[in-house]
């Protein structure tokens, strides 16, 4: 039979032992159906610091070279010898109490025990069997340490030369040999994790197939719940808040709060250097004792700004403007807030629905500083992070009517990517989804192509300001429930997609009502999930969705 492992013997010199021992196994992981699984992670069991990702073909490589320095043996006052696969000692102190444990040639601990007050005639140790090949037996024993290289080969337990002591070589052998007994996992977000066993440290061409992790139906009965403990990964549930609207409806079914207006520009310095945090500060202060994460929202936005921004003028004065205004926010929260909407509804097209005319929006912060303007916007906002103690904070884009297949989506993929590609420090993609007039109606089909396209560039994405507005019955009420079961079923299958936040709690309560181009006329656009306090069936549907149902 081959021989299993490949393992160099350096070096025993009385005092300490040294060994290389390589791992080398190749293969292709291929998802069940067929196709190259890419970015799963392969580990050995028990081995640290090895592991490998398999690349867009599903191959993977996981070597591993290295040298273990075993601790120095002390000169042996003790004796061990071996009986079957006991192990005995024999000293002339009374009594023996310390460790035994028993190391593979690639360092992984096999086998590990404590013993006390053993005498040294009694039965002594039981050892477990080894990996095949050199293995390195360490014995504590009275605070001395004792190191043996062990040959495991054969079938039965024998010393090679009886009343040895471990500082000599001996050999312990079984008809188990070459069966390595070790396992391969392989994870990948959205899959079931594989644990493929082993027989050998040299193999190649492993084939390992990964199922997708089925959606495992749950009952909870909270949004929060069912988006933090059901399915695959976890989902943060958000609600859009103000001041007059922290109470326990929010805190039983949300752990995610957006301030709706509070820490936008107009409301935190609407005359220059006059910072205003109390309304924001009235929710971060609510989150906090309830346990709620915050967005804030939003730090650079042509809409809802101060009047003194927009008609600044010059590159440096605007950039100086938009650098104070992003780290004096960022400072006042701190770690506070959770995550921040660093640049909002930067891109224009000829209707909010986002067809025609793909192109940056031409905003003050465009016009004076310039196309880096939003860049710069990251860059300021990471840096200030990272330098304030804040290296968790999420950065994100946030945007309308870029779910569906349009313009605009189309656009923010191709400006996304070359924010990727020149290493813009951005976290995630915000979906407001505001479905329906004025902004486009999605398919749960085009919600999951755009998420998949910014998961695959590494971003977060989020549902960031969902309500479906039933006005101008461009929406009808059974598209509506439709629309909010499959797209918050889009989002549990998607590994990336980390937060849903509701625009509002009650339909009395939605901006669509009074916004004028929502075509409501002060009707009830019936867009959110709870009417007067109740659930509506809206609820039931992105309930259901989190739940797996
Ligand atoms: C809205 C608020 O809900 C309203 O109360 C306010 O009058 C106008 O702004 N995109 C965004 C949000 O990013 O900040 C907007 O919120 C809705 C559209």
């Amino acid at each position: 039979m081959k021989k299993a492992y490949n393992i160099v013997l350096l070096l025993i010199l009385g005092a300490w032992v040294a060994m290389a021992a390589t791992v080398n196994i190749t293969g292709t992981v291929t998802k069940t159906g067929g196709g190259a699984l890419k970015d799963v992670t392969l580990t050995l069991s028990g081995v640290s610091g090895l592991s490998a990702k398999t690349g867009a073909d599903g191959k993977f490589v996981l070597t591993f070279t290295r040298v273990i320095h075993m601790d120095a043996s002390k000169s042996a006052s003790m004796k061990f010898t071996l009986n079957g696969r006991n192990l005995n000692f024999s000293s002339s102190a009374g009594k023996i109490s310390g460790n035994v444990s028993v190391f593979s040639g690639i360092g992984r601990q096999l086998f590990s025990m404590d013993f006390a007050d053993l005498k040294p005639s009694s039965k002594g140790i039981t050892l477990p069997l080894f990996t095949p090949g050199l293995n390195i037996l360490r014995i504590v024993a009275n605070n001395s340490t004792y190191t043996c290289p062990i040959i495991q080969e054969g079938c039965n337990l024998y010393l090679k030369e009886s009343g040895s002591t471990v500082n000599n070589s001996f050999r312990i052998a079984n008809s188990m040999a070459d069966a390595v007994s070790d396992t391969i996992i392989a994870k990948k977000a959205g899959y079931t994790d594989k644990k493929t066993p082993i027989n050998s440290y040299t193999l190649s061409d492993i084939a390992i197939t990964m199922d997708s992790a089925q959606a495992v139906a749950c009952n909870y009965t909270t949004l929060k719940e069912a988006g933090s403990k059901c399915g695959t990964h976890e989902i943060l549930m958000g609600m859009a808040v103000s001041p007059s609207g922290l109470n326990t409806s929010v805190s039983n079914e949300f752990n995610y709060v957006t301030p709706e207006n509070e820490m936008k520009w107009q409301n935190t310095e609407g005359s220059e250097g006059g910072f205003t945090y109390s309304q924001g500060d009235a929710i971060v202060t609510w989150a906090q004792s309830n346990n709620i994460k915050v967005k804030g929202h939003c730090l650079v936005w042509h809409s809802q700004l101060a009047g003194w921004v927009s008609s600044a003028t010059g590159r440096e004065r605007v950039l100086g403007i938009m650098k104070k205004h992003i780290e004096a926010l960022m400072g006042h929260w701190g770690n506070k807030v959770y995550a921040w909407d660093v640049v909002n509804e930067a891109i224009a097209t000829d209707s909010d629905v986002g067809t025609g005319n793909a192109q940056m929006r031409k905003t003050v912060f465009y016009n004076q500083i310039g196309p880096d303007y939003i860049p710069l916007a990251f860059k300021i906002a990471r840096e200030y992070a990272d330098s304030h103690n804040m290296k968790d904070m999420k950065l994100y884009y946030n945007d309308y009517s870029i779910d569906a297949d349009n313009d605009k989506s189309k656009y923010l993929r191709t400006v996304v990517k070359q924010w990727v590609d020149s290493g813009v420090p951005i976290d995630g993609i915000g979906f407001q989804m505001h479905i329906g007039p004025p902004n486009n109606i999605p398919t749960a089909e085009s919600v999951k192509d755009n998420m998949a396209y910014y998961a695959s560039l590494g971003l977060e994405v989020l549902i960031s300001e969902w309500d479906i507005n039933l006005c101008g019955s461009k929406v009808t009420a059974a598209q509506q429930l439709q629309l909010y079961h499959d797209i918050t079923k889009v989002c549990v299958e998607q590994p990336m997609c980390t937060a849903i936040t509701i625009w509002g709690m009650n339909d009395s309560q939605s901006w669509l009502n009074s916004w004028s181009t929502a075509l409501c006329n002060g009707a009830n656009s019936q867009s959110l999930l709870f009417n007067n306090g109740q659930k509506k069936a809206t609820y039931t549907q992105v309930l259901n969705a989190l739940n797996g149902k």
